[in-house]
């Protein structure tokens, strides 16, 4: 089929090309800059030199602009609604971060499964009932940060690479006990036992609000356990499972700790609702009936190897650790005081 002559033409003509502009040459706001690897390579703190370094109290802009770019007349507004540095901010993230990137693991590959051999009925149920609650914790554990994430401002950014790190590790934690209920012929148990404490996580109308729940009283009650996990273990597999979730779970912890400090040391005025938040999680963890029996039971017979007297002894020596170490993740966030104000439900277990 012949071509057009006038189309012809017009495709033998020269394109009209726009004239350069090149306005944005030359916009550099820190010239001559350039950051050197330290002992742990290129981190977040080696760049974070000059004006870079310096993340504003307060940041109004409302765009997709990252700390240290130079702001554009055509930029659209995206709606990051917290805009106070110190309602988010914790000076670790970056740290624990690059941390959490170096350190990732695959549930895949690392876990030794081979080493899971028949164990007795009843101590593999409770290995998978275990396994059930935990799941669901890590996937709140994922969601609780994850509704946050979008609300950051970019120049706060080391608060949401952080989050994003832990949605990713509450991932990875999530399968890993999935993964552990189905590898030994028993599957996942009975569900929602934590549900009250978790929602109540769920609920925070606000970051610090949530990170104290979450990271403090949650996570740090799970990190306890994770850390006695070579006693609930009946094998190298589930040992190396609580191992490396521990270590993960120290950053998010670790988060959780900075993050009210630092947020108690700029809004000191705040004091007295954070107890009121411990107050309400500290009755939804210490109550009857928020907690979770069959949990209980399990860890029973997984700390005892399936003898429950010694079960019971070395249960009620982890929930004394789990609340030592709770108060002492608030004296060093800087409310030595909360000892005296514990609930009677959690103070028992002293
Ligand atoms: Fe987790
Ligand atoms: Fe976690």
């Amino acid at each position: 089929m012949a071509l057009d002559p006038k189309i012809l033409e017009q495709l033998r003509q020269e394109p009209d090309m726009p004239e350069l502009d090149l306005g944005w040459l030359g916009a550099q706001t820190a010239p001559g800059m350039a950051a050197k690897p330290g002992r742990r390579g290129l981190t977040l703190a080696e760049i974070n030199v000059g004006d870079y370094g310096d993340a504003p109290e307060r940041t109004d802009h409302n765009t997709i602009r990252i700390r240290g770019s130079v702001p554009s007349p055509n930029a659209v507004r995206i709606g990051y609604f917290i805009p106070n540095k110190g309602d988010i901010w914790s000076d670790n993230s970056g740290r624990i971060y690059e941390e959490a990137v170096q350190r990732q693991w695959s549930s895949a590959t690392d876990i030794p499964w081979d080493t899971i051999k028949p164990l007795p009925d009843v101590v593999e149920e409770a290995i998978c009932q275990i396994c059930t609650f935990l799941t669901e914790v890590e996937f709140v554990a994922g969601d609780a940060p994850g509704r946050w994430i979008g609300q950051i401002s970019p120049d706060h950014f080391e608060t949401v690479l952080f989050l994003i790190t832990q949605v990713v590790d509450e991932a990875r934690h999530l399968d890993v006990f999935r993964k552990r209920a189905l590898a030994n012929g028993c599957g996942l148990l009975e569900a929602g036992g934590m549900g009250r404490a978790l929602r109540n996580i769920m609920d925070a109308k606000d970051f610090s609000e949530m990170s104290a729940l979450m990271h403090l009283v949650g996570e740090g009650f799970v990190q306890t356990m994770f850390r006695t996990g070579e006693f609930i273990a009946t094998n190298e597999a589930e040992k190396t499972i609580f191992q490396l979730c521990a270590q993960d779970e120290s950053r998010h912890v670790g988060f959780g700790v900075m993050h009210l400090r630092y947020v108690l040391e700029h809004q000191p005025e705040r004091r007295e609702e954070f107890h009121s938040y411990l107050d309400k999680a500290e009755e939804l963890f210490g109550h009857p009936t928020s907690m979770n029996v069959a949990f209980q039971e399990s860890l029973m017979i997984t700390l005892g190897g399936g003898d429950t007297d010694k079960g019971l002894v070395m249960l009620m020596a982890l929930q004394k650790k789990q609340v030592t170490e709770y108060l002492h993740r608030l004296k060093v966030a800087g409310m030595p005081e909360r000892r005296e104000r514990l609930h009677p439900g959690m103070a028992m277990f002293l």
